[in-house]
Parts: structure tokens; sequence; C-alpha cells
């Protein structure tokens, strides 16, 4: 069949493990034969949007930019591997508008738990002030209202959540 497009949009608090479940998911698709973009905070932050900060505004920039991208390649049958903070609803759902087959994915972990793991240590930063507005501490975060997929990562491993992706893809008919 000829391939659709499709946005997964994973949201949720830095260190949740939105990068982890993407890597894994691209190496599954990629293996499956779906052509597939990845697009991540960490990453377009260096090229694309690599004059932008994290002020409310700033913050609606980078995910505007990015998903002008997500729009070109969906509506041309490419599947887009999104992992952006994007900690606010009514920027979420205009990704939604613009795009093709946009999947709102919760990467959910407990505060605390994300502020256990520390993976990049930005969390002790940010308590101790270095860091502003940083998502969680001293920013907010708008958990999706009604995500099409809803992943807890503190109750599962990172390759049991990408198996719960790819089987919603499938029964959405967007992979075989
Ligand atoms: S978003 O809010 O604009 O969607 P994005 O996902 O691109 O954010 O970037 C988040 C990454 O930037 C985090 O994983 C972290 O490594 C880094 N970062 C640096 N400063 C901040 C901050 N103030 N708040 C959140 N993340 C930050």
């Amino acid at each position: 069949m000829t391939q659709q497009g499709f946005v997964l949009w994973m949201t949720g608090l830095s260190g949740a493990g939105k990068t982890t479940i993407a890597l894994i998911l691209e190496k599954e698709l990629h293996a499956r034969g779906v052509k597939i973009e990845r697009l991540d905070g960490d990453v377009v932050r260096e090229s694309l949007t690599s004059d932008l900060g994290f002020s409310a505004e700033d913050r609606r920039k980078n995910i505007e930019r990015v998903t002008f991208v997500a729009k070109l390649l969906s509506r041309n049958g490419v599947g887009c591997v999104c992992s952006f903070i994007s900690p606010y609803q009514s920027v979420r759902d205009h990704v939604r508008e613009q795009t093709t087959n946009f999947l709102e994915v919760f990467i959910d972990a407990p505060l605390e738990v994300v502020m256990q793991r520390d993976v990049k240590g930005l969390y002790k930063k940010a308590i101790a002030g270095e860091i502003p507005n940083f998502t969680g501490i001293s920013d907010p975060f708008e958990a999706p209202a009604n995500p099409e997929i809803h992943i807890r990562t503190d109750l599962e491993t990172p390759q049991e959540s990408a198996n719960k992706i790819i089987a919603y893809l499938e029964k959405a008919h967007l992979i075989d």
C-alpha cells in the first residue's frame, strides 16, 4: 500500500523519555521500510531554531518552524517522529490542524521521577536558579487533555512504550 504520512508528536517533560523512545521508533520503522524523519528539540535547537530561547514566545516560534517542516513531510507520505517538550496545549492543537494524520503522544512520568533521573543535570541547575523558565520547575507544562496515546515511562520500558506506539500505528492503518 502507498504509505500515508503521519506525525507522531511526543510531548512531555525534559527527561521523560521522548528522545529514547523516538530513537527506538526510528529504528523499527526504518526496518519495516517506512519512510520517516525524526525531528528532536535538542537537535533542531542547534540548527533551524538556534536563535531561540525558552520564553513562551520563543517556544511557540520553535514549534511553529518545526510544524512547517512536519506539514510538508506528512502531506507527502513521510512519517514524522517529533520529540519536543511543547508545553502549551494551544500550540500542540495548532500542529494538529496544520499536519496530516497527527497523533498526540503524551510521554509521561511524574516530575519527582524525571528530577530523580536528571539525565542532563538540568533539574539540579534549574532548582538552584541557574536556568530560568525551566519546564516543570519555573515554567508551566500543560498535560495533554486528550492524547491519542498516553505512555507512562515510570511504569514501562522504552521498548514496551515503542511497541505500544507501533501497535497504534498498525491499528490506525498508518503502517502495514
Ligand atoms: S520546547 O519547549 O520549545 O518544545 P524543546 O523540546 O525544543 O522545548 O527543547 C527542550 C530541551 O532544551 C530540553 O530537553 C533541555 O535539554 C533543553 N533546555 C534548556 N533550557 C530549557 C528550559 N528552560 N526549559 C526546558 N528545556 C530546556
